[in-house]
């Protein structure tokens, strides 16, 4: 039997276009083969183009058109010549805050045969989660700017992070459960609470109360710069990493460059209550110094793909492009951030035909 699923695509900027026309030719190759699933794709111009003809990034009822689809699969936003918070705060945070996607899943995954700027990591079979929490804190969007009339240089801005004690237990215990899926069951919580003595002791709290339902998880915690050292240092200590809006978004960067490059890493942004649909896009941004020359490594946006063929309940298919992605990387055939001289749409034909 074959299920049918709606997918909206929102390429919008620079490299954005180019990984997910790669992730779109993998799952159609891979429905042509597995005729186990169909995907009906429906494409939205939204993005900086849109937002120069329109003056706004998606239309008004953006959300409204998307609310049907089973899932949103997305490239990137942002491009230099508009202000990076009005096209993340336009498109993606207004998606992602609007669908209360609010655990966003990244895994760390170090690939066989993709050289580690750390020595020796790409030996070690290293991979981890980080949970980044992802509808509140320092993303909260609280704040305001004002005296900028006053005499001098006098202007002041607020940036409010707000932690809320039901939005720090929905992404612990996201994690945790996610922690008991896994072969090392640990939960490493992540904070700056002796800086933020408000918001993230409050966080640690919930943590600890959350910790005390799940005897069989290891729990630790780390302060932020501590763990980003840890990161470099002893990774093979981490399995699910818990960390609010602002700290998982750079510890992931952390990750995927230590994987090799920021174009490997996929990501999920879940509504794991299925209120709305839930949204797939790699971590990495549009990359201006690349894009329109076929460079960009559409591994992150392929590792998306899988993360969304595991949300809709067809984990073997997820695995077959995880499965081919590896062998076509271990076999030597890469793009050139991560040593290798394939381009986009050869990378793409291998994985193609490695599936
Ligand atoms: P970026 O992730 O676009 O690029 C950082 C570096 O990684 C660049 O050297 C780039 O060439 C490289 N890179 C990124 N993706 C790659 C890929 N697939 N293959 C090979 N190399 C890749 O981050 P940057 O430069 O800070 O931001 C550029 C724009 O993207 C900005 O407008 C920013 O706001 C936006 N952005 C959007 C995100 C999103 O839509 N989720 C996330 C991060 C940034
Ligand atoms: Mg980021």
């Amino acid at each position: 039997m074959t299920r049918t699923y709606r997918i909206a695509a929102i390429p919008a900027d620079g490299v954005g276009s180019e990984v997910v026309e790669a992730g779109r030719a993998v799952l159609t190759a891979l429905q042509d083969r597995h005729p186990s699933f169909a995907l009906e794709w429906q494409d939205f111009p939204w993005g900086t183009d849109y937002y120069h003809q329109h003056g706004v990034m998606m239309p008004a009822d953006g959300l409204e058109q998307l609310r049907g689809f089973d899932a949103i699969y997305f490239g990137a936003v942002g491009w230099p010549d508009v202000p990076d918070h009005i096209t993340l705060w336009g498109l993606r945070l207004a998606i992602c805050q609007g669908f209360d996607q609010w655990a966003n899943i990244r895994p760390v995954t170090f690939h066989a045969g993709v050289p580690s700027p750390i020595v020796n990591a790409h030996d070690r079979g290293l991979d981890w989660i980080v949970v980044r929490e992802n509808s509140e804190g320092e993303y909260s969007g609280f704040g305001g700017r004002n005296f900028g009339g006053r005499q001098g240089p006098s202007e002041v801005a607020v940036q409010s992070a707000v932690f809320t004690e039901a939005g720090s237990e929905r992404i612990i215990r996201f994690a945790f459960d996610l922690a008991l899926t896994r072969e090392r069951k640990k939960v490493s919580c992540v904070t700056k609470s002796n800086a933020q003595q408000h918001g993230m002791v409050l966080w640690d709290e919930v943590f600890d109360r959350v910790a005390a339902d799940y005897p069989d998880v290891v729990t630790e915690r780390v302060l932020v710069d501590a763990m980003a050292a840890r990161f470099v240092l002893r990774p093979e200590d981490l399995s699910v990493v818990v960390a609010s809006n602002l700290h998982a978004d750079i510890l992931s960067d952390l990750g995927s460059a230590m994987a090799g490059s920021l174009g490997l890493a996929g990501s999920a942004n879940l509504n794991p209550d299925r209120t709305a649909p839930s949204m797939f896009e790699p971590v990495h941004g549009s990359a201006p110094d690349i894009a329109g020359q076929g460079l960009a490594n559409p591994v992150g946006a392929l590792i998306s793909a899988a993360l969304m063929l595991d949300h809709l309940d067809l984990p073997e298919e997820a695995d077959r492009i995880r499965g081919a992605v590896d062998k076509v990387m271990e076999s030597g055939t890469r793009t050139r951030d991560v040593g290798g001289t394939a381009t986009t749409d050869e990378f793409v034909e291998a994985v193609i035909n490695a599936l």
